[in-house]
């Protein structure tokens, strides 16, 4: 073993209590990162711009000789935490200068806790909550040596036949800013170098959710008035929340690949709002570039990278290959390569790795405590959507003498777990048919999964699932999409059910049973005739680790949903794209908008479909509970507001039902006339509210002139003055309505 040579030992070593403006301090680290950059090889800085992945092609041996060279500044994927220790301790003591290396990997949703999908944790409208599970997941995380996570995705979504909708947090800037940013400052904590702290990264910037046909790493066009206004707002909040990185997008935007985009990483992230973090290109995104005929070749690609802003180069390593002989020409400036270096050494320092002991393999109670469960069972009970409940048929009584528990997804202890699960074990999961025999007992509980999976479409399995059924008082049927059928480069054409589901549903309705529908899927799925056929649906998404205890426990009534969508969902993929916050256009279908010109019959000719209704069949923020709500009384302090002013805006909502219950209470803005078209709805504010049966809250909300702003034609942030109206609703469709004008 070589020892690292002492003068190194003294520019890279701090002792705090001696030096401590030296050591923590920005300036300190700065002038730790000059002197290391003093005595760097062009080699060792490009090595540091270079994130590996282990076992990718390259040998557990090739791996060691590449750190002790100082060849990557990051290694993802290493196996385990012994395997990362070892890397550690080579790269800080036997590699020339001792800079330590990044451990990344990607905890989505969960390391060894599997929480809820992003789109299902999104659907508790919950920042708090999903601020406490994105923490248990980055304590799990760090237990394991691993420094840092790509998360949160906060790409808006539109299009559900994406499959990276199930890791977005919705179609609405506002509600995505807010989750977002919980979920870095859950992941980063108080401090990044914590022992229960890991980065977080900003992904994918910017645009990748806007995939033309919903087809993943498909082209994107996005002006930049809409861009700024729907697409970057998830972002800035992070940013703002002090994320410590951010990752590109694959695809191109407006014609110029986001791995290469100036505008995107110089102009508005590090100019306009200041980030000093570092970025990192997604997988081989960088090399892609000449896919996109954006570059010629690997040597271009890397040049128009790094001179966009790309620190770190993710798995392709033309920055490391083609650099050295571009520079040697004179054809690329290092200066730009040693400002990279110096963003990849400063997060180095602020995740305290230059300080930090290598840590030892952490203890199995570090994994699936208490509390990890507990949040991960409310969260997936937040999460969950109910959609349809005729005649109140949930929640189900106890004492109910049998249930049948049918369908393919009721079982499946993967598929309940969802989409870019690295850590997490199918032999820790609760799924929903063990709860319900816990909860009634195995007598009582009938089980019968009619198919293999979702995609099954042979329905052989179909006769002991209807003979479950017809001894049954009530059928419980868990169907939707297994966990690959969401995800990266997992979109489809269709949004229907796979397989035989539909035939299932409609099987089993004919017994004449009540009928339960639980959705388990990464996306809106179409099924309004299953829908129909049930009496009750309740969307689950992928739910995680204690999907099934949340589940069970919503049936049986021993909690209330309260989760509402954050996608709309179509009546069919032909509606695609669908959201709410869309333009009203010359022409709105009937009751598509209340702001019409009188001058203009409604009647005739207008935006709509001749064979289906244009609306979508579960509008953006719907979902009901077991007890009703009524929303009254709205008020506004007053019925103007000058540009730089405030309003508050409150109504009375009421739990007109028997259940205490959570009601997350929407606030909603139209400005009817202005220099561009303006949407019909935006969201502008939201709360949970609890309320116990009779019970009335008075909810109010402030809004700011300034929360009304947008993007105007030449891509500044402008209030314009005109008239707004105003909702207090449940959901994107309905609501008390008030108006009020803006004044210069
Ligand atoms: C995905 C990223 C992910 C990266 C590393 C890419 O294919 O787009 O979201 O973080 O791989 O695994």
């Amino acid at each position: 073993m070589r020892i690292r040579p002492i003068a190194s030992i003294i520019v890279l070593s701090c002792i705090p209590v001696a030096m401590p403006s030296l050591c923590g301090s920005p300036a300190g680290i700065e002038r730790r990162i000059d002197a290391l950059l003093a005595r760097m090889t062009l080699q060792e800085k490009l090595g540091q711009l270079s994130q590996s992945t282990a076992g990718y092609a390259r040998s557990d041996a090739q791996l060691r000789n590449d750190v002790r060279a100082g060849r990557w500044g990051s290694v993802m994927n290493v196996r385990d935490a012994q395997q990362r220790a070892e890397l550690q301790r080579i790269a800080l003591h036997e590699s020339r200068l001792g800079i330590p290396l990044i451990f990344a990997r990607d905890v989505i949703h969960g390391y060894r806790t599997v929480f809820p999908i992003p789109l299902g944790q999104s659907a508790s409208w919950d920042p708090e909550l999903v601020r406490k599970a994105s923490h248990i997941a980055a304590r799990e995380t760090a237990a394991e040596g691993i420094h840092w996570t790509f998360a949160p995705m906060l790409d808006i979504a539109r299009d559900p036949r994406w499959g990276r909708i199930a890791e977005s947090l919705g179609e609405d800037p506002v509600l995505a800013s807010a989750l977002g940013a919980a979920m870095v400052r859950g992941l980063q904590g108080d401090s990044l170098d914590a022992s229960d702290a890991v980065a977080a990264c900003a992904k994918h910037y910017a645009g990748y959710g806007a995939a033309e046909g919903g087809r993943d790493y498909n082209t994107t066009w996005i002006p930049e008035t809409l861009l700024r206004d729907v697409y970057l707002p998830s972002f800035a909040a992070a940013e703002k929340a002090g994320v410590a990185t951010f990752m590109t997008a694959f695809n191109d935007l407006n014609g110029v690949p986001a791995s290469g985009n100036a505008f995107l990483l110089r102009q508005v992230l590090r100019k306009e709002w200041g980030f000093d973090g570092v970025v990192v290109s997604d997988w081989n995104a960088v090399e892609e570039m000449v896919n996109h005929g954006y570059a010629a070749d690997s040597a271009d690609a890397a040049v128009k990278s790094l001179r966009a802003g790309v620190d770190m180069e993710m798995a392709s390593t033309d920055y490391y290959d083609d650099l050295p002989a571009l520079i040697a020409a004179g054809k690329f400036d290092v200066k730009l390569v040693d400002e990279s270096v110096r963003n990849i050494l400063r997060f180095k320092f602020r995740l305290g790795l230059f300080d930090k002991p290598i840590p030892a393999p952490p203890p199995a109670s570090a994994m699936l405590a208490p509390d990890a469960l507990d949040i991960a069972q409310q969260l997936a009970t937040e999460s969950a959507v109910l959609l349809r409940n005729e005649g109140n048929l949930l929640p189900l009584s106890k004492s109910i003498a049998k249930v049948a528990v049918i369908g393919p997804l009721s079982d499946s202890r993967v598929d309940q777990m969802g989409c870019w699960v690295s850590d997490g074990r199918p032999g820790d999961v609760h799924t929903p048919l063990a709860a319900i025999r816990e909860m009634l007992g195995p007598d009582r509980v009938a089980y019968a999964p009619a198919l293999k999976n979702s995609r099954d479409s042979s329905q052989a399995g179909f006769a002991p699932a209807l003979e479950a059924a017809r001894n049954a008082d009530v059928v419980l049927l868990f169907i939707g999409e297994e966990q690959s059928l969401s995800g990266e480069a997992r979109s489809r054409a269709s949004l229907d059910l796979p397989g035989a589901q539909g035939q299932l549903v409609e099987e089993i309705a004919k017994g004449g049973k009540p009928v339960v529908l639980i959705v388990l899927a990464g996306r809106p799925l179409t099924f309004s005739k299953a829908a129909a056929d049930a009496r009750a649906v309740l969307y689950a998404w992928h739910p995680g680790t204690m999907g099934g205890p949340a589940i069970a426990s919503l049936l049986f009534g021993n909690a209330v949903p309260s989760g509402k969508l954050t996608v709309s969902f179509p009546r069919t993929v032909g509606q695609v794209p669908i959201y709410y916050n869309h333009m009203n256009t010359g022409r709105p279908a009937r009751g598509a908008s209340a702001h019409i010109s009188e001058k203009v019959a409604p009647e005739g000719d207008t935006s709509r479909y001749i064979d289906i209704d244009y609306g979508p069949e579960y509008p953006f923020g719907y979902g009901l509970s077991y007890t009703t709500f009524q929303y009254s009384n709205l008020k506004l302090s007053s019925a103007s507001v000058a540009k730089g002013g405030a309003l508050t805006v409150s109504a009375h909502v009421t739990n007109s039902g028997r259940w205490p219950a959570d009601e997350v209470v929407q606030l909603y803005t139209r400005q009817l006339s202005a220099s561009l078209t303006r949407p019909v709805r935006e969201l502008k504010g939201f709360q949970r509210v609890m309320l116990k049966p009779g019970e009335t809250k008075t909810v109010q909300f402030k809004l700011s002139a300034a929360i009304l702003a947008f993007h105007n034609e030449r891509g500044e942030l402008v209030s314009e003055p005109g008239m707004f109206q105003v909702w207090v609703a449940p959901d994107s469709a309905r609501g008390v309505r008030g108006e009020f004008r803006v004044v210069d």
